[in-house]
């Protein structure tokens, strides 16, 4: 049966996956492509609406983002966002033009309840009056835009404004054609949901099933299709992806499954046991799990190498050779799984406009020399949140699935110069103790408040400087390591700001680092953002 889905059309915004991700939190399964895509590509995927996205240039310029008319004929609902809204527009017939002045910000705004954006739920072109949700009418939008609509193209009216804008919403709905000027993605709009809901589900007429209990249903059943006798084989880091697509495969195929997790000494403390627990002997998913314990293999190859990059390429090196002798004792596989998910499809060019090219460090290189017949990607069409929707629904620890992002180089790029064991086991102690920290405090808020403190960091770490300096411990002068504590708020991990967690939480925790873990006097807050820093020391 064919999935039902939307299609967003990316014109290079910064907000394009958000939006994707928007439209899924409705339960609607959608895809990102870029407006460079065939018309008739898009019609043989046969979607129940389409959104256009924001962009940064202006659609009446030389060289802009365009779309065909052709694609307003498509006979689907249409959703344009700012860009998309202009674009719309400019190419039916309309005005665009630049206004003196920038709207940007939170922005007070009037809705017309009569659209069924907005909660009309008599409007003409609805398909499923009964999900059309109300919204407050006076209520705030989130603005970015120089340019405005100055004119409607024939046959729409505006459905919204602010003190500046006429039109900061339109529709055409004897065409199934809206478009809306600010951005109902963000957070900063309260009813913006809404607004998505009422297209997708109301407007387009969206059943909603997409879920991730039926997703990871009817996963099991395509792996075992595909798979059927055949053996797969899996690099298990024990971060959330590949936790989840080994959970996912194991519960399709067992023990046709083989999983090797290697262990390279530079993850956090207990953390290679953690993983075995779940995934080894005696867990609770039935596979062949293999522990490769490379400690002192990587502690040699990094022994005097102070050059980040250099650290970095050994490590990533060391584990293709460990991975190879793994994968020439188990011989030939059909299948290499790899636990890719949608935005790593979307960031590297195959899906829609955005600029940032990320390369897949801890997998990249593997295909060369495991010999496999075909790639599986069981996790490829969901974005982070799913996947951690579809661990809890295969019954993964909460500790797994709420894992912080944490990098493959590990512990090797959060000990500046030079790493040996000694100073692994520094680092270990005392960023366990600030997880704990940290950890403590923030349930604490969130059980007497009902959600996560303010200051609730993103990702937050301890890191081995290579500084020593003098102490005093009792009546001896110490010469001893200092700790940085790191703790970032971020959305997209390109730009953060330091977190500013509570001076309590810094104290009990420097407290129990310079008790607790010895070789350690000194402990620093790092409170850089990125830029200029980066949110990993090296
Ligand atoms: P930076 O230090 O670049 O980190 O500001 C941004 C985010 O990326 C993670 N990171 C990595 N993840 N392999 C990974 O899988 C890496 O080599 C790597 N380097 C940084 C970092 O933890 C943060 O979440």
């Amino acid at each position: 049966m064919e999935r039902e889905k939307i299609i967003v059309i990316d014109f290079g915004g910064q907000y394009n996956q958000l939006v994707a991700r928007r439209v899924r939190e409705c339960n609607v399964y959608c895809e990102i492509y870029s407006y460079k895509t065939d018309l008739d590509k898009i019609k043989q995927m046969n979607p129940s609406g389409i959104i256009l996205t924001g962009g940064p240039s202006s659609c009446y310029e030389e060289g802009a983002a365009k779309c065909s008319p052709k694609l307003f004929e498509i006979g689907v609902p249409i959703l344009g966002l700012c860009y998309g809204a202009q674009l719309m527009t400019h190419v039916l017939g309309g005005k665009v033009e630049r206004a003196k002045d920038r709207e940007y910000g939170k922005t007070e705004i009037t809705l017309d309840a009569s659209s069924a954006l907005f909660g009309g739920k008599n409007a003409q072109g609805v398909k499923n009056a009964g999900e059309i949700k109300q919204m407050q009418t006076d209520t705030l939008c989130w603005m970015s835009h120089f340019d405005y609509i100055s004119q409607l193209a024939p046959g729409f009216r505006s459905v919204a404004h602010t003190s500046s804008t006429p039109v900061a919403a339109m529709e055409d709905v004897s065409r199934g054609l809206y478009g809306i000027q600010f951005h109902p993605e963000v957070l900063h709009t309260p009813e913006g949901s809404k607004m998505l809901y009422n297209f997708v589900r109301g407007i387009c007429g969206c059943a909603g099933d997409w879920r991730m209990d039926t997703f990871v249903e009817d996963s099991i059943k395509a792996i075992r299709d595909k798979v059927g006798n055949g053996k797969v084989l899996l690099a298990l880091s024990g971060g959330v992806d590949s936790s989840v697509a080994a959970g996912l495969l194991s519960r399709a195929i067992g023990q046709h499954l083989t999983c090797v997790f290697v262990d390279h000494g530079l993850l956090r403390k207990n953390e290679g046991d953690e993983v075995e627990a779940v995934f080894g002997k005696g867990g609770q998913f039935d596979l062949n799990f293999i522990r490769v314990n490379a400690q002192e293999r990587y502690y040699s190859k990094l022994a005097g190498v102070t050059e980040p990059e250099r650290k970095r390429k050994i490590i990533g090196e060391e584990f293709i050779r460990v991975f190879e002798e793994e994968a020439k004792k188990i011989g030939a596989v059909d299948f290499l799984a790899q636990g890719t998910i949608y935005p790593d499809v979307v960031e590297s060019g195959l899906g829609g406009e955005s600029a940032v090219i990320k390369s897949h460090h801890n997998v990249g290189g593997l295909p060369d020399f495991v010999d496999f017949k075909e790639i599986i990607e069981p996790l490829r069409d969901l974005f982070k949140d799913e996947v951690r929707k579809a661990g809890l629904e295969l019954g993964l620890p909460e500790a797994l699935v709420f894992r912080q992002p944490f990098p493959g180089p590990g512990l090797g790029i959060r000990i500046i110069g030079e790493v040996t064991g000694e100073k692994v086991k520094i680092v270990q102690d005392a960023d366990a103790i600030y997880r704990e920290e940290v950890g403590k405090a923030a349930a604490e808020w969130k059980s007497a408040h009902g959600e996560n403190p303010d200051w609730m960091p993103d990702q937050y770490f301890a890191a081995l400087t290579n500084m020593r300096s003098v102490g005093v411990m009792g009546d001896e002068r110490t010469y001893d390591y200092a700790i940085a504590l790191r703790a970032v708020k971020t959305v997209d991990f390109m730009t953060a700001e330091a977190a500013q967690l509570p001076w309590d939480v810094l104290q009990r925790t420097m407290n129990r680092i310079v008790n607790e873990v010895r070789g350690v006097n000194r402990v620093l807050y790092d409170v850089s953002s990125k830029p200029p820093g980066t949110v990993e020391f090296e």
